[in-house]
């Protein structure tokens, strides 16, 4: 039997994602939106690459839910994307409502699942995709570090002159303003950059991935990112599918984690065929505790609006 994965919502985000998803043959996918005749229109103009580009994956675009029944992973997009000046919490509210009825849809059709929610603001989508659905923690989880992690590493690359195959790097905390690089943990080629790099450069390459999802909405005027985003989320698809056993930077409900209870925050996370198999714990000097926790309490103002 072939794998299927949901991708809930056909906008920038989720057809890139399915897109990267059909290309990897790894699954069947069904794509999912309110708007008539975009997933399938995008399903179909993706099935059409199969033969050229070589991959055997089912797709489907749908406005319902019934084709969804048995997936095994389910990512949520769904939502409104930020336009410039707008904080990712200004959304809160709207994709509330937009993610909880589609966590409740597919969750329902589909409850074995592991549920990777990308909509922002992410921490708290996650708690709401979590409360609707009744998963537990293992098998709901956020996108947010491995995209920030991604953009650290492409700043310390370019700032390096060296491949982004040398790079590595650690972000903890909220996926928001408050997002808490760590250059102690991000290394080149295992050197951690602040051997390698003056702390004025390492705080200008750090200012510069907190901002990473704003300078490119700037850019783009209307819409946000997609393409690194979309990346990342394969990344984690790929690690359950695959039941990779890969640490990579998640949003999870933290249970005492780091001193943390009943909030999301990225932390490491061990992700395989189970979803989270491993909640990873690092030891944070007081400057990075102050930052993660400074993170925590502004995911837990958002989730206070959801309880
Ligand atoms: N976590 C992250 O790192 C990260 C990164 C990028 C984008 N995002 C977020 O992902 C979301 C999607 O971004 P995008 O660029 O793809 O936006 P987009 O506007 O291109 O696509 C969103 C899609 O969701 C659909 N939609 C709206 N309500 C729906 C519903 N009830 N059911 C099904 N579909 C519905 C819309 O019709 C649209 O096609 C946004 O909230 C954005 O902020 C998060």
């Amino acid at each position: 039997m072939r794998k299927k994965v949901t991708v809930i919502g056909a906008g920038n985000v989720g057809a890139t994602l399915a897109q990267r998803l059909a290309e990897t043959d790894l699954a069947d996918v069904v794509l999912v939106d309110v708007a008539e005749g975009v997933p399938q229109g995008k399903a179909l103009d993706l099935a059409e690459s199969g033969p050229i580009l070589g991959y055997d994956s089912r797709l489907i675009g749908t406005n319902g839910y019934d084709d969804t029944a048995g997936s095994d992973v389910i990512i949520i997009t769904a939502g409104l994307a930020r336009k410039p000046g707008m904080s990712r919490d200004d959304l809160l509210a709207a994709n509330g409502d937009i993610v909880k009825a589609c966590a409740t849809e597919s969750g329902s059709r589909s409850p074995k699942a592991v549920m990777i929610v990308v909509t922002n603001p992410m921490d708290v989508m996650a708690f709401v995709a979590m409360k609707a659905t009744g998963f537990p923690r293992e098998r709901v989880f956020g996108m947010g570090g491995v995209l920030d992690s991604a953009r650290f590493r492409t700043f310390i690359a370019m700032e390096m002159n060296v491949s982004v195959e040398n790079t590595h790097a650690f972000v903890l905390g909220g996926h928001g303003d408050t997002m808490v690089p760590l250059p102690r943990f991000s290394t080149v080629a295992g050197i951690p950059i602040t051997e390698l790099l003056s702390t004025d450069r390492i705080n200008k390459l750090v200012e510069r991935t907190r901002n990473g999802g704003a300078e490119i909405v700037s850019l783009l005027k209307t819409g946000s990112a997609y393409y690194a985003p979309s990346a990342a989320a394969l990344e984690m698809v790929e690690a359950v599918l695959l039941d990779k056993k890969k640490i990579l930077p998640c949003s999870a409900l933290l249970e005492g984690e780091y001193g943390v209870k009943g909030v999301f925050a990225g932390i490491p996370v061990k992700l395989g065929a189970k979803g989270i198999e491993q909640f990873v714990e690092v030891k944070l000097n007081a400057e990075e505790n102050a930052g993660f926790m400074r993170s925590v309490e502004a995911v837990k103002s958002g989730c206070a609006k959801f309880m």
